[in-house]
């Protein structure tokens, strides 16, 4: 029998309880969520043409050069210069890739632009969408006016006439003279909010369906960087698009079997647009910040102490970006881009991962300054890897000491320990810091060393929320992680989303996090299996909230076995209970059932109502199950 006490709440669930982990991995970012279709858009890949196929008949000597103006544009030194005589559709072809191709869909609108530079008055561009028989499915000519030395802006729409998976995007030339070429760039016009160079809106919507307590940004490792050069810095990524300096990302180079050479970080994607995504979507923003340190499983490159203050300024910068009056520096910044009034940001991490004295030396310059400035402003702090390790101990009880609002754990461990570790938080003190458990993942051994998401998965997560949740008095942020993958572009499983060019689909991990997320009601109450947390017995796992936007009792069973369990319900202190109860119920005989591109709701919560006979009722929990009950109070 399970006792629930609906009028006895032991703690509040905070609306930040469950949110979502954003990284720019397994082409998160460019050639995911920032929909921009054209890779190596201005040349500033390692290799400046990657991305890029020239095709000239005949080869004609320096008619194609990447052009290098590092004195006068250091954050975007290159571009193409194209010498043309006499050009027409046979005599130059420069043709796009994009990331793993281009998702095209039949009569959408794609709007393409261009700089460019020329002093001949006679070009003409011609644009074309190509499916992968190399078939014209699109195009349009662009009137290349004579601009002599400045640069100008040319922009035309068309419509694509087919639909196109792995589609590219041809470019060639009529006319004579020289033209240079930058920001190549084509969008699709179904961008999220319709916002022009905006993002994939298939993607975002199923951020938007979890509705997510905070959005964490914008890593991971990619914070940290391989080295310190390749480390994330916001202040470069706001602004006009041309003005952000492209990094390599730090995805780039791991997991030989999987490299990703030509993965960068353009940053069309910045923090302007992360907080307006939080905005958009109802969540807190947590930007991660790096501590002045680099990835520690890597180069482990750290900035001397006294060399500290460029780091600890971009965190009070990032502060006065997000909150500032239009007249302060960096919020005047803020307002130019589109957005005067604040963002109303609360909180902030200082590093991911890190760990050591070196992180806490660190990390106690920024808490000083930070707090000067803003005493009320959460830093959320890193506790490694390791959350069974005596560095994890160390770490934690120093952060502790410090006083600090949020420590963030990360596990990537098998199911079992997921299932192991439900009480994990029981015991933990009820004062001080509170935990962000703020990457996890189950990860289910396979003979080729490919994660996936499967049933098991995800259940034996769901087991792992259910602790979490009781728990919601000490965790109070929790987010699953990496949140994206591209099929055909990903170094890291598994993962939450799965993408190709046109589809995406949710994994069971995804439907897990959702419903917890979309059932966290406002306050936990006490539930008991024979007097004790149910933590594993007869493998249940249950958790209970009450709502008080609705006043009902929402009641989250897993059942990790292969067979029908009968359970009594038993709910306490509510004067009557509903005759009904809403049921969302994911459940699969086969612990290896996955979802798929093909078939995105193998695993998905199906939604039906029950009868229930008073306020002790049966339930009966299907064989490798997972249940939300939603009973109204009277
Ligand atoms: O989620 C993938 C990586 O795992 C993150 O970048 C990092 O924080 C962790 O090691």
């Amino acid at each position: 029998t399970f006792v629930v006490k609906a009028n006895t709440p032991v703690a509040e669930v905070q609306s930040t309880m469950w949110g979502v982990f954003f990284e720019d991995i397994n082409l998160g970012a460019d050639g995911g969520i920032y929909a921009e279709l054209i890779k190596n858009r201005s040349f500033e890949f390692a290799r400046p043409l990657m991305g890029w196929k020239v095709e000239q008949r005949p080869y004609t000597e320096g008619a194609v050069t990447v052009q290098n103006r590092q004195g006068n544009n250091a954050a975007n030194p290159r571009f193409l210069r194209v010498q043309l005589n006499n050009a027409s559709q046979t005599s130059l072809n420069l043709t796009n890739e994009g990331f793993r191709g281009m998702g095209l869909k039949k009569d959408l609108r794609y709007d393409f632009s261009v700089m460019y530079r020329t002093t001949a008055n006679n070009l003409k561009l011609h644009v074309e969408l190509l499916n992968a028989k190399n078939e014209v499915i699109g195009n349009s000519v662009v009137n290349l006016a004579a601009t002599g030395s400045s640069w100008s802006k040319a922009a035309q729409s068309f419509q694509s006439k087919d639909t196109a998976q792995k589609g590219q995007c041809r470019f060639w030339f009529e006319g004579t003279g020289t033209v240079d070429l930058d920001m190549i760039s084509l969008f699709p016009e179904d961008t999220w909010k319709k916002r022009p160079g905006g993002m994939r809106a298939d993607m975002i919507q199923m951020l938007a369906d979890m509705k997510p307590g905070f959005v964490r940004f914008p890593g991971g490792c990619i914070v940290e960087g391989i080295d310190l050069a390749n480390r994330y810095q916001w202040k470069k990524t706001i602004g006009p698009i041309e003005e952000r300096q492209l990094i390599m990302n730090r995805w780039n180079v791991e997991f030989p079997h999987r490299a990703a050479p030509d993965y960068f970080q353009t940053f069309g994607l910045g923090f302007f647009e992360y907080f307006q995504l939080c905005e958009d979507i109802g969540a807190e923003a947590l930007p991660i910040l790096n501590c002045g340190m680099a990835c520690q499983f890597n180069t482990a490159e750290l900035v001397p102490l006294d060399q500290l203050d460029p780091y600890v300024q971009d965190a009070l910068d990032l502060i006065e970006f997000a909150n500032g009056d239009v007249t302060s520096t960096w919020g005047k910044k803020r307002a130019e881009m589109g957005h005067p009034a604040p963002f109303n940001l609360k909180m902030m991490g200082i590093g991911n991962e890190n760990w050591g004295p070196q992180y806490l030396e660190r990390l106690k310059i920024f808490q000083t300054a930070i707090k000067a400035k803003y005493p009320t402003f959460k830093l959320i702090t890193s506790s490694g890897t390791d959350p069974d390790g005596a560095r994890y101990d160390l770490l934690n009880t120093e952060l502790r000491k410090m006083n600090v609002e949020f420590v963030d754990e990360h596990y990537y461990r098998k199911p079992e320990w997921f299932f192991s570790n439900v009480k994990r938080y029981d015991n933990y003190t009820r004062t001080g810091s509170k935990v962000f458990a703020g990457e996890y993942a189950s990860h289910v051994d396979r003979t080729n060393g490919d994660k996936r998401n499967t049933w098991l998965a995800g259940i034996s997560i769901a087991a792992f929320m259910t602790g979490l949740e009781r728990n919601a008095e000490v965790v109070q942020m929790a987010s699953y992680a990496p949140l994206f993958a591209h099929v055909d572009g990903w170094q890291w499983a598994p993962d939450l989303i799965w993408v190709n060019n046109l589809n995406v689909y949710g994994t069971p991990d995804y439907y897990v996090q959702k419903l917890f997320s979309l059932n966290k009601g406002t306050q936990v109450l006490p539930l008991t299996f024979n007097n004790e947390a149910v933590a594993g017995q007869d493998s249940l796992y249950a958790s209970a909230v009450l709502d008080k936007a609705t006043n009902e009792l929402v009641v989250k069973i897993v059942n990790a076995s292969n067979k029908q369990q009968i359970q009594t319900i038993s709910v306490e202190g509510a004067k009557k209970i509903a005759k009904t109860a809403k049921l969302q119920l994911m459940q699969q005989n086969d612990l290896t059932a996955l979802n798929s591109i093909a078939a995105p709701q193998q695993v998905a919560p199906v939604e039906s109502m029950i009868t229930i006979n008073g306020k002790k009722f049966d339930y009966t929990a299907a064989p490798y199950s997972f249940s939300v009950l939603r009973i109204k109070l009277q």
